[in-house]
């Protein structure tokens, strides 16, 4: 159940964006004037739950290639794998709250990179987005990137290519022309049409098509292949233990760590399972982190809804920057892979992550910077005049500080065992397998096949979790 003011659902009536209906966007970007026929078959494929096809369509295939081609960019040396690494879920292999990258690769981004795996489900962004929790009052909701600036996968690609601190292109012509003059330009052709390139501005949309149906299509981006997968679909080796079960209860009670009411698990949009969140927006009110060079300037704030990187919802007087604070709630599929945590990467391990939440409020001299005399400057990463914005559920209810922690440590510590079971590439350990039995048609067959194809990412234990930092 999520809380919104609601002086947000009348200001969002004043600067509605066009309503989006498309229930999801696998395959058919609202924005992409040409996914082709095949595109839409794999779409309506993916929406009955049928396999993943075993080959990519052609424009899939042509965002592969892209999607690890490094000359599309204007240092020629990252790809978008570079940032979103498939051995490490589609995020970075190392612990920076921020990537570097532009021409020279010297350029700091402003936010951490966000996992790619589990987006094809995520509607475009909406003021009056409808919760898949289905209770919810229409609110803030949906897109891509941490403020939902981008309706759609492909959209979205045009983002990285063209920033000045990423992939650093010149202009979307010139990413057209490597395409051009690469290596897959003869399949760009197959997968769009023999003259595709004479129109430049269609081709470089095209090109976001492309990444689109790769990150839609290929089974890497949603294997369902984890321990909780297993367990929520009453599979063999799914069986909780019970540090798992109780970090499990712990987050969904609503007393306690409370974390489904945003990290939404259950049906969501379009049939999805388990996504671990309902896209909506929520002003948590992390910590400043002052490792990013932008935030250098003590007059700059990333305020996520309400710039400056998105530019429609800034703040005015009437609308007295309702928005601002608030960014999407992320997945955490996969989060105990991760090396950096939140929309600006200040926290590195899971086990930071939950004692902020646990401890934000009764002890907020653990997580903020202090004024000159001092005094703790709660919320110190967003201006005094938004924090009414700061959403108040539990586990984050404003308590008193110095009062007790809705979690104790030892809570804490299985609610972290239980994110571990969200990681990909679970193997069933060969005792939790069915002894091998008589066949009906011959001899006893082992129940597993002779060499199991290693699926990636590996299975991480929860040994990946460094110790507390703090
Ligand atoms: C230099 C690092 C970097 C590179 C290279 C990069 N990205 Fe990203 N990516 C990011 C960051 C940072 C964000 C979050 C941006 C924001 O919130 O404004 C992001 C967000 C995204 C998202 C949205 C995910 C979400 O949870 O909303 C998608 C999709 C994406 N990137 C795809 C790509 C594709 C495709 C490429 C290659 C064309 C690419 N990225 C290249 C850093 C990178
Ligand atoms: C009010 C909604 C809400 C509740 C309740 C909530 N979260 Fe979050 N969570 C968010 C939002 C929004 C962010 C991103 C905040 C930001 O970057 O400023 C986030 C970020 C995170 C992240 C960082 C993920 C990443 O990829 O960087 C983790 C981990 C996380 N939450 C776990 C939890 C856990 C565990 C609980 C329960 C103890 C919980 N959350 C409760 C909304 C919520």
């Amino acid at each position: 159940m999520r809380k919104f003011p609601i002086v947000f659902c009348l200001a969002a009536a004043a600067f509605s964006l066009a309503a989006c209906k498309d229930r999801r966007q696998a395959g058919a970007p609202a924005a992409a004037p040409a996914a082709d026929a095949s595109v839409q078959a794999v779409a309506v494929a993916v929406a009955v739950a049928a396999p993943a096809p075993s080959k990519l369509s052609p424009p899939a295939q042509v965002g592969q290639r892209m999607f690890f081609d490094p000359t599309l960019s204007g240092s020629g040396r990252i790809s978008c794998a570079t940032c979103h690494d498939p051995a490490h879920a589609y995020a970075p292999a190392n612990d920076l709250s921020v990537q570097l990258g532009g021409a020279d690769m010297k350029q700091a981004g402003t936010r951490a990179v966000p996992t790619l795996m589990y987006k094809d489900y995520t509607d475009p962004y909406s003021d009056e987005f409808q919760n898949p929790d289905m209770v919810s009052p229409p609110a803030p909701g949906g897109g891509m990137t941490w403020d939902g600036r981008a309706n759609t996968i492909a959209e979205q690609a045009a983002i990285p290519l063209l920033a000045a601190n990423e992939m650093a292109n010149p202009s979307p012509d010139a990413v057209v022309a490597a395409i051009e003059h690469g290596p897959y330009a003869e399949l760009f052709r197959q997968a769009y049409g023999a003259d595709v390139f004479a129109d430049r501005k269609r081709a470089f949309e095209l090109a976001g098509v492309a990444l689109q149906s790769f990150q839609t299509e290929d089974r890497s981006f949603h294997p369902y292949s984890s321990k909780f997968d297993l367990f929520r679909n009453n599979k063999i080796g799914g069986a909780l233990n019970e540090a798992e079960l109780h970090g499990l209860r712990l987050f969904v009670d609503p007393n306690k760590g409370n974390c489904v009411a945003c990290h939404l698990i259950g049906g969501g949009n379009g049939g999805s399972q388990d996504i671990t969140s309902d896209y909506s927006f929520a002003a948590i009110g992390v910590p400043r982190n002052k490792s990013i060079p932008a935030n250098d300037d003590p007059n700059y704030f990333d305020m996520g809804l309400c710039g400056p990187l998105r530019t429609d919802h800034l703040p005015t007087t009437a609308n007295k920057g309702v928005g601002c604070g608030m960014f999407k709630t992320p997945i955490l599929r996969n989060v105990a892979t991760r090396h950096a945590f939140m929309h600006n990467g200040v926290f590195h391990t899971l086990d930071e992550v939950v004692h902020f939440y646990n401890t934000r409020d009764t002890e907020p001299g653990r997580w903020y910077s202090r004024d000159a005399h001092g005094k703790v400057r709660k919320f110190d990463d967003l201006p005094a005049r938004y924090q009414a914005n700061i959403d108040d559920q539990m586990p984050l209810d404003g308590r008193r500080a110095g009062s007790k922690a809705p979690m104790t440590e030892d809570e804490l510590k299985d609610l972290v065992t239980f994110l571990n079971t969200l990681t990909d590439g679970y193997v069933v350990p060969a005792d939790a397998r069915p002894a091998p039995k008589a066949g009906v048609f011959g001899p006893a067959t082992p129940s597993t096949p002779p060499a199991p194809p290693a699926p990636p990412p590996p299975a991480q234990p929860a040994s990946i979790q460094k110790t507390a930092a703090r």
